[in-house]
């Protein structure tokens, strides 16, 4: 039984680390965290922001933690922000460098961690450019490690087209992913355990109050009852295929 479980202190700090639209992303991460068999020894999170890196809160578990952004550009800020809440949080900084999701890494993870990153890889929604960067990480993973997918998901259509009408993300094409979607990006033999949380807080709300009234509705009676729906999911993938390859199956 894993015994890394966010504790109260902890999800103050996810808050933190999560960024922006906190409280589902919190929700669905500590849900998937408390889903882990053990306490990784080697994390590696892709296309983490100067607003947003989950990844430091396994430093708090002694976990070695690498923190990467796409670009040389966004270095910079990325080590700000993480320099910050390592000061804050008495934590030793991680490594942090550059690396595409599409790439093979030179040592392997225990947990590899894409938040906000996948839905963006294909602006033409096409699954097999999503499969390829899930196989990626897959193969990246150490033996039993595990994917921590977590994104945006399809909801309903009135959820899309408010999205797409006044959502940042959703008006730039980002993919919103549905439950049988993600199940058909690895082999049909390692389907992945999805978490869905925040079916009415479907974004950053433009007032706070609504903000509050609208995680509230979540926590409290949402995420209780709708167990398959959610505008934000935290997919797990295994690591047992990789060694084997995992491909696509048939949606
Ligand atoms: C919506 S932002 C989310 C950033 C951050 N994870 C967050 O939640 O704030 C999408 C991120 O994906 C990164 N990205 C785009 N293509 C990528 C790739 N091929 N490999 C890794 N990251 C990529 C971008 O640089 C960008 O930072």
């Amino acid at each position: 039984m894993s015994n890394i479980r966010p504790n109260e202190q902890d999800i103050a700090m996810l808050h933190r680390i999560f960024g922006w639209h906190v409280i589902p992303w919190t929700d669905a991460f500590c849900e998937a965290v408390s889903r882990l068999d053990v306490t990784p020894r080697t994390v590696l999170e892709v296309g983490a922001s100067r607003l947003s890196a989950p990844s430091l809160f396994f430093l708090r578990r002694g976990a070695s933690v690498e923190v990467t952004c796409y670009a040389e550009t966004e270095a910079p800020a990325l080590t700000a922000f993480c320099e910050t809440i390592c000061q804050e949080y008495g934590l030793p900084v991680p490594t942090i460098r550059v690396h595409d999701a599409f790439s093979a890494t030179e040592r392997k993870y225990d947990v590899i961690i894409l938040k906000g990153v996948l839905g963006g890889l294909d602006r033409d929604h096409n699954l097999d450019v999503f499969s390829k960067a899930i196989e990626r990480s897959l193969g990246n993973l150490s033996e039993n490690g595990r994917l921590i997918i977590l994104d945006k998901g399809w909801c309903s259509l009135v959820h899309n087209l408010l999205l797409q009408r006044f959502g940042d993300a959703g008006g730039n094409n980002w993919h919103y992913f549905s439950q049988k979607e993600l199940k058909s990006l690895s082999s049909p033999d390692n389907p992945p355990q999805v978490i869905w949380k925040g079916f009415t807080s479907a974004g950053t709300m433009p007032f706070k109050g609504l903000q509050r009234l609208t995680d509230w509705l979540d926590t409290r009676l949402f995420n209780r009852f709708l167990s398959t729906k959610g505008t934000v999911f935290a997919a797990l993938y295994s690591g047992n295929q990789a060694q084997t390859g995992a491909t696509r199956s048939p949606t």
